[in-house]
C-alpha cells in the first residue's frame, strides 16, 4: 500500500473520530457519532494491519468477525445499570494492549533503539500497567466481586509515593540500559501494583470519576505507545481519549463540588459539620398517598419530573414515561430535569430515559430549568436525594455545600417519591423532605408511579 493511501486513510480515521466525538455531545447525534468513530475505528485497524504487513487479511477478516461477535454480544446483553463495569473492563483491556506492544517493541532487539521510542516504551508500561490493574480492581468493586467500600490499607499514601518513585527510577534505567530485561519487567509489577493501590481506597460511588481518569490514561497509554510504532492515527485517537476523559473528570467533580485529590484520597469534603436527621425531620416530613398525588396532579399546569439513582435501581423509567404521556394527554406541560451527575454515571439519566423513548426535547439541563421551578406547579423527585438538597445551597458548614443543585424546593410542591427517609449517596439528611411545600410519597419508585398513573387514569 503506498505511503500516501496509508497517510489518507489515517486522516479519513483521525477526522471520523472528530466528528464522531462532536456527534456524541448532543442525544440526538449521538447514536451517529458513536457509529463514525466505529467507521473510524475500523478503517484505522485494517490500514495498519496491511501497512505493516502484520497479517494476511485472512486473518484479519477472522479477527474483526471475532472481536465484532463478542463486542456486539456484550453490548446487547449488558444492563445499564452495569455500564459503568463494561467501561471499566475496556478501559483495561486498552491499558493493557498499550503495555504489551510496548513489552514487544522492548524485547525484540532490532526496533527500540532510540531515545523518544525508549522513553515512550517506559511511559506506556507505566502508564498501561496502572490503567489495566486499575480498571480491574474497579471492575471488581462495581461487579460487587471486591468490597465496594473504601478499602484502608495503613500507610496507602507513602506505598503509592513509593511505588511511583521506583517506577521514575525504573523508567530511566530503562531508557540508559535498553537491553536490560529485568528492569521492564520490575517495572511492570510496580505499575501494576501502583494501580491497586490508587483504586483500592475509593468507594464504589466514587468510581465513575476513577473510571472516567483511568479512561484518560488509557488514551494517553495508546498515544505513547503510538510514538513507539510511529503510528499516526494511534496518536491522534490515544490523545482525543486521553484530553476527552480528562474533560469529562473535571465535569463530574465540578457537579459534585470535589476536587480531583478528594475523589482520588477518598475524601467526602474537609470538615463539615454532623448534621442530625431526627433535627431536620421531627415532626415535619408529611406523608402523602397516590391518591392525594394523583389529585394534585389533575390540575397542574406544569410538571417537572426529577430522575436519580433510585429511578434506576427500581427500573421507573418506562413507569415515567407512562404517567408523562397521560399528564401530556391531559394537556399539562411535562419536562424531566437533568443533573450532571444525577446517578451513578455520566449521563446515565439519559440513557435510562432515552431507553424508555422519552423524547429529548423534554430532558432540560440544570442551568436551564432551574429559573423555570418558580413556574412549575409539581416537582416530582423520583429516587433523587443530594441533587435535590437545599443544605448544598445554603449551608456553608455542610459537606456539599457549593454542589449546584436542582431548585425543586422552589415549586408550587414538591412531591419525593423514594422508599423511607434515608440519605442518599453523601450520607445526608435533606431538609427538602420537611419543607412546608414537600409531601413524601413512600415506596419502591416504579411501584409508586404505577400506582400513580392507576389513580389517574381512573380519574379521567
Ligand atoms: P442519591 O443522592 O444517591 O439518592 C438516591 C436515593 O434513591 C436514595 O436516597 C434512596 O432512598 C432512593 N432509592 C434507592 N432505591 C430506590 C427505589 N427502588 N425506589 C425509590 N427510591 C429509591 O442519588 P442522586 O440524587 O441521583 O445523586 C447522585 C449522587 O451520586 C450524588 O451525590 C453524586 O455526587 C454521586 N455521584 C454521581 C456520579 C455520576 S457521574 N452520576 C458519580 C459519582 C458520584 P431510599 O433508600 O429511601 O429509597
Amino acid at each position: 500500500m503506498s505511503t500516501t493511501i496509508i497517510y489518507l486513510a489515517y486522516l479519513i480515521a483521525a477526522s471520523l473520530f472528530i466528528l464522531g466525538i462532536k456527534g456524541m455531545t448532543k442525544p440526538r447525534t449521538a447514536v451517529r457519532g458513536n457509529q463514525l468513530s466505529a467507521l473510524g475505528m475500523f478503517i484505522a485497524v485494517v490500514v495498519t494491519l496491511f501497512d505493516k504487513n502484520i497479517l494476511s487479511y485472512e486473518w484479519i477478516i477472522a479477527g474483526i468477525l471475532v472481536g465484532s461477535v463478542i463486542g456486539g454480544i456484550m453490548a446487547v446483553k449488558i444492563q445499564v445499570t452495569a455500564m459503568p463495569q463494561m467501561v471499566a473492563l475496556l478501559n483495561g483491556f486498552g491499558g493493557g494492549a498499550s503495555l504489551f506492544i510496548a513489552l514487544a517493541n522492548f524485547i525484540d532487539p532490532e526496533s527500540a533503539t532510540h531515545t523518544v521510542a525508549l522513553v515512550s516504551i517506559a511511559a506506556t508500561v507505566l502508564i498501561g500497567g496502572v490503567t489495566l490493574s486499575g480498571s480491574f480492581i474497579a471492575f471488581g468493586k462495581l461487579q460487587e466481586l471486591i468490597s465496594g467500600n473504601p478499602i484502608r490499607v495503613p500507610g496507602n499514601k507513602v506505598i503509592n509515593a513509593v511505588l511511583l518513585v521506583a517506577a521514575l527510577v525504573l523508567g530511566g534505567m530503562l531508557v540508559a540500559e535498553p537491553y536490560n530485561l529485568t528492569n521492564v519487567y520490575i517495572l511492570v509489577a510496580v505499575a501494576l501494583a501502583l494501580g491497586i493501590f490508587l483504586v483500592v481506597p475509593i468507594g464504589g460511588a466514587d468510581m465513575p470519576v476513577v473510571i472516567a481518569l483511568l479512561n484518560s490514561y488509557s488514551g494517553i497509554a495508546a498515544a505513547t505507545t503510538g510514538f513507539i510504532t510511529g503510528n499516526t492515527v494511534l496518536i491522534v485517537s490515544g490523545s482525543l481519549v486521553g484530553a476527552s476523559g480528562i474533560i469529562l473528570t473535571q465535569i463530574m467533580c465540578k457537579a459534585m463540588n470535589r476536587s480531583l485529590f478528594n475523589v482520588l484520597f477518598g475524601v467526602m469534603a474537609e470538615g463539615g459539620e454532623t448534621v442530625d436527621a431526627d433535627e431536620v425531620y421531627a415532626g415535619k416530613v408529611k406523608s402523602s398517598s397516590p391518591e392525594e398525588v394523583a389529585m394534585l396532579l389533575e390540575t397542574a399546569e406544569r410538571v417537572v419530573i426529577v430522575p436519580g439513582y433510585g429511578l434506576a435501581m427500581a427500573q421507573a423509567q418506562h413507569a415515567v414515561r407512562d404517567l408523562a404521556s397521560i399528564l401530556e394527554g391531559r394537556g399539562t406541560d411535562v419536562k424531566y430535569a437533568i443533573h450532571p451527575v444525577a446517578g451513578r454515571m455520566p449521563g446515565h439519566m439519559n440513557v435510562l430515559l432515552a431507553e424508555a423513548e422519552v423524547p429529548y426535547e423534554q430532558l432540560v439541563e440544570m442551568d436551564e430549568i432551574n429559573p423555570q421551578f418558580e413556574q412549575t406547579d409539581v416537582a416530582i423527585v423520583i429516587g433523587a436525594n443530594d441533587v435535590t438538597n437545599p443544605m448544598a445551597r445554603e449551608d456553608k458548614g455542610s459537606p456539599i455545600y457549593g454542589m449546584p443543585i436542582l431548585n425543586v424546593d422552589k415549586a408550587r410542591t414538591v412531591v419525593v417519591v423514594k422508599r423511607s427517609l434515608s440519605p442518599g449517596f453523601a450520607g445526608l439528611p435533606n431538609p427538602l423532605f420537611a419543607m412546608d411545600n414537600s409531601l413524601m410519597l413512600f415506596g419502591d419508585g416504579k411501584k409508586a408511579i404505577v400506582e400513580l398513573t392507576q389513580n389517574l387514569k381512573e380519574a379521567d
